[in-house]
């Protein structure tokens, strides 16, 4: 007996010395772009998510990073850091040293490494440590970062967004289940578009929302099929939520203020805009901004410090920052429509607000052996859910902004250890142990 329970402690010794041990189970996580916190207030019609929030954890809601734009939370949800600590703080940025641009990675200069090796994202850490990461649809997985790529990098086909989602959860299934790969992650992005051009109460929207159910249905019958309750945990999230914005009344133009040919360089539009002066011009320029209403302008240095993003190399000297359901454009010609069948169609809703404003808030919710069921949980941050995934992975966390009390609660059982002391908690498990007896 008592042998046993040695050699039971010299093998956990020794697998934890050969690598991580605790909770190093299989993780399939989902990123639904644009999925509002509230989307899933109210569950009737909706079996898919009923029953993974019903089995799982749910959080009130999720706070992004600022701005609250895709690829700066994107990136903030796979390394645990703030915007100016990974550098990717825009879906449009300015290098002013190489004079490149990256536009919300269609450009070929969005791959350029200047842009993502501003700190190692979790799959790059998984595949350093040999455990193969396969990623569907998602963004930046076909570009070489530290030198590494993911084992499998599906890119999005012309086939529709449904479709797209259930092949790769049966693949990304089939994949796990084989003990080929450690981690799938799937790319969502129909909830976004649809509140892009609909705005978030549109019917549009609540019908993409039923779409994704019957697809979360899919992914539920499946896991139970495939006998892998036990062995996958489940994490899905958003990256910001969305506001109704209104064309009509709420835009501001930046040509009504100052001379545009005084501008070296402007990036992106709507709620949050960089802008590099011409030197000569710049405090004209601020100046002019400054009595813009519904708008703030900021100098670098001057960014709010809970932005964290001022430190930011991207970071433009003149942010500005619209007010809730603002849009900030150099004229109403260059708003961004968008076809819509018949013609240009408008915006009806938009992010990247303040991340504070509630509107920007995004949803998170987790299944699986490491996880409380039904259990609701207080609100958490983008940066916070790194470490989560680490945890369960097994895998040590590089340093980052997260909280771990923040989200250590949601977890059931052994995987309650903190990452950083998996090492030193199984130490003393084996000498309270062999004190013991
Ligand atoms: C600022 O506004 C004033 C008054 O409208 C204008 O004369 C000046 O050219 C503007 N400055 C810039 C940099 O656009
Ligand atoms: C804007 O600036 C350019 C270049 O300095 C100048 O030629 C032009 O007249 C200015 N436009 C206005 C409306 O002041
Ligand atoms: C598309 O946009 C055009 C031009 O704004 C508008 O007249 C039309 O009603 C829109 N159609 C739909 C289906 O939204
Ligand atoms: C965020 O994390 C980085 C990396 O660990 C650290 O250097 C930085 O000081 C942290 N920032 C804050 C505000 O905690």
């Amino acid at each position: 007996m008592m042998a046993g329970l040695i050699s039971t402690c010299a093998f956990i010794i020794l697998c934890c010395l050969s690598g991580p041990c605790f909770g190093s189970r299989k993780l399939l996580v989902f990123l639904i772009d644009g999925f509002r916190y509230d989307y899933i207030d109210e569950l009737d019609n909706m079996p898919g998510f009923r029953e993974i929030v019903d089995n799982g954890v749910k959080v009130d809601y999720i706070t992004p990073e600022f701005p609250s734009l895709s690829f700066p939370n994107y990136y903030s949800l796979m390394t645990g850091r703030h915007c100016e600590v990974h550098q990717m703080t825009g879906n449009y940025m300015w290098d002013q040293t190489s004079l490149k641009e990256f536009n919300i990675g269609t450009n070929p200069d969005s791959r350029l490494p200047t842009w993502w090796e501003g700190s190692e994202p979790l799959w790059v850490t998984m595949q350093k440590l040999k455990k193969d990461v396969y990623m569907y649809y998602w963004p930046g997985c076909d570009v070489t970062i530290l030198g590494v790529r993911p084992a499998y990098c599906k890119q999005p086909e012309s086939d529709k967004p449904e479709k797209r989602l259930t092949d790769a959860i049966e693949h990304a299934l089939n994949a796990l289940n084989r003990g080929q790969i450690a981690m799938a992650t799937v790319y969502y992005e129909n909830i976004d578009v649809e509140g892009h051009h609909h705005g978030p109460q549109s019917s549009q929207v609540k019908t993409a929302i039923l779409n994704l159910d019957i697809a979360l249905q899919t992914l539920n019958r499946k896991i139970e099929e495939k006998n892998l309750q036990e062995d996958l945990n489940v994490i899905m999230f958003s990256d910001h939520g969305m506001t109704d914005i209104q064309w009509m009344e709420k835009v501001i133009e930046l040509q009504l203020y100052i001379n545009m040919s005084d501008i070296i360089k402007m990036m992106d539009r709507g709620p949050v805009v960089s802008l590099w002066p011409k030197p000569a011009k710049f405090e004209s320029v601020y100046r002019n901004l400054s009595i813009a209403r519904n708008m703030k302008v900021y100098k670098k240095p001057e960014i709010p410090q809970r932005f964290h993003y001022k430190g930011g190399k991207f970071v433009a000297a003149l942010t500005l920052v619209a007010d809730p359901g603002w849009f900030i454009t150099e004229s109403i010609a260059k708003l961004p429509y968008w076809q819509n069948g018949t013609g240009n169609g408008w915006q009806r809703g938009w992010h990247g607000y303040d991340n504070e404003f509630v509107d920007m808030r995004g949803f998170f919710l987790a299944r699986g052996p490491d996880f409380r069921k039904n259990y609701k949980a207080a609100p958490i941050r983008t940066v916070d859910v790194y470490n989560l995934m680490c945890s369960v992975l097994g895998i040590q966390p590089l340093p980052n902004n997260g909280s771990w009390s923040r989200v250590e609660y949601m977890l059931s059982g052994a995987a309650t250890q903190s990452p950083p002391f998996l090492l030193g908690t199984a130490a003393s498990v084996l000498l309270a142990l062999v004190l013991t007896f």
